[in-house]
C-alpha cells in the first residue's frame, strides 16, 4: 500500500535519492530544503514529490517553522531524519541560538522535529558508524569547554542520533523507531573518494519507512544495510537517553511529549 513519507535534506545525497525511490516505488513523498532556492531545485531534482517545505535545521525558529507547515500537510506514515552537516567544520560555527552549527543541525533539529511533528508510525534516524567514537559522558554538549574538534563534534551527533531514536522508541511503543549507519558513501557530505556503495547508501531508511518486510516492522535497532548492527552500547542506556533529552529540551524550549 502507498504510504507517505517526509525526508529531511532532500534537496541532496542520500534524501534525495531515497526520496526518488520512494516515488519509483509508488509511495508519496514530501520533500524538505533549506531555503527557497534549494526547494526549488528539489522539486525539479525529484519529479513527482508531493510538496517542498522550507527551513534552516541550524535555526531553532525555522526548524519549528519547519515542522508546523509539515503538520499542516495532515498525517504522515513514516518521517525519515536524514538532514546533516559533516565532520570538517575548522572551528565552532555558531548558530544564532549561539548552539554550535553541527549540534543545532544534526542533534536538536531532528530533536524538535520529532517533538512538535505529529507522530507517525515510523522514525527513522540517520547515524554514522562514527557514533561509535562519540562522546558518551554527554558534558560538554555544545563545546564551551573541549578545544573544537570537528570530527569529534560530528561523531558525538551520530551518537545523539542514536540515543534519540531509542529513546523515542522507548517512549512511544506504537511507534517503529530506528536509527541506521548508511556507510561512507560519495555525496557531497561523504566526498568523491568514500569507498562504499552509493546505490546502497539511501535504501536502508526507505525500506525501514515503508517495508511491510518483518525485519522492517521493527523498533530500537540499528542497521547496516537492512541487517541489525551492533551500535555503541551506550546507547542502550535509558538514563543517558534521558539526560539527552533534558538537554535537547533545556536548549531548544521544545517538550518531547
Ligand atoms: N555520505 C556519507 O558517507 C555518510 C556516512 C554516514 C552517515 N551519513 C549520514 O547520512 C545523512 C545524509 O548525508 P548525505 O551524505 O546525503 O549528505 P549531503 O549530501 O551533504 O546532504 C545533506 C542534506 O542535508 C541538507 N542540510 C544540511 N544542512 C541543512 C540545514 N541547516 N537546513 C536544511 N537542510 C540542511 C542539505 O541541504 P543542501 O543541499 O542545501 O546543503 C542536503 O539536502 C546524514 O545524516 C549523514 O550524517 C552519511
Amino acid at each position: 500500500m502507498a504510504k507517505r513519507v517526509f525526508i529531511t535534506g532532500s534537496s541532496d545525497g542520500l534524501g534525495r535519492m531515497a526520496a526518488q525511490l520512494l516515488i519509483e516505488q509508488g509511495h508519496s513523498a514530501v520533500l524538505h530544503a533549506r531555503n527557497a532556492q534549494r526547494g526549488e531545485e528539489a522539486l525539479s531534482a525529484v519529479p513527482g514529490a508531493e510538496k517542498v517545505v522550507i527551513g534552516d535545521l541550524s535555526s531553532i525558529s525555522q526548524t519549528r517553522r519547519v515542522a508546523e507547515q509539515v503538520n499542516r500537510l495532515g498525517s504522515f506514515d513514516a518521517v525519515i531524519h536524514n538532514a546533516a552537516v559533516g565532520y570538517q567544520e575548522p572551528r565552532r560555527i555558531t548558530t544564532e541560538d549561539g548552539l554550535p552549527h553541527v549540534f543545532a543541525v544534526n542533534t536538536l533539529a531532528p530533536y524538535i522535529l520529532t517533538a512538535m511533528i505529529e507522530r507517525p508510525k515510523r522514525l527513522v534516524y540517520l547515524s554514522s558508524g562514527l557514533h561509535q567514537s562519540g562522546d558518551a559522558s554527554l558534558t560538554d554538549l555544545t563545546w564551551e569547554a573541549r578545544p573544537w574538534r570537528g570530527q569529534q563534534a560530528y561523531s558525538d551527533t551520530k551518537l545523539h542520533d542514536v540515543l534519540l531514536a531509542f529513546a523515542v522508541a522507548g517512549r512511544w511503543p506504537k511507534v517503529f523507531s530506528n536509527a541506521l549507519e548508511p556507510g561512507w558513501v560519495p555525496t557531497k557530505m561523504g566526498g568523491p573518494s568514500a569507498p562504499d556503495d552509493l546505490d546502497k547508501g539511501h535504501r536502508t531508511q526507505v525500506w525501514l519507512a515503508v517495508s511491510d518486510d518483518p525485519a522492517a516492522r521493527v523498533t530500537g535497532q540499528y542497521f547496516y544495510h537492512r541487517k541489525t548492527r551492533k551500535p555503541n552500547p551506550a546507547t542502550r542506556d535509558t538514563d543517558l537517553q534521558e539526560s539527552l533529552l533534558e538537554s535537547c529540551r533545556r536548549l531548544s524550549g521544545v517538550e518531547l511529549p
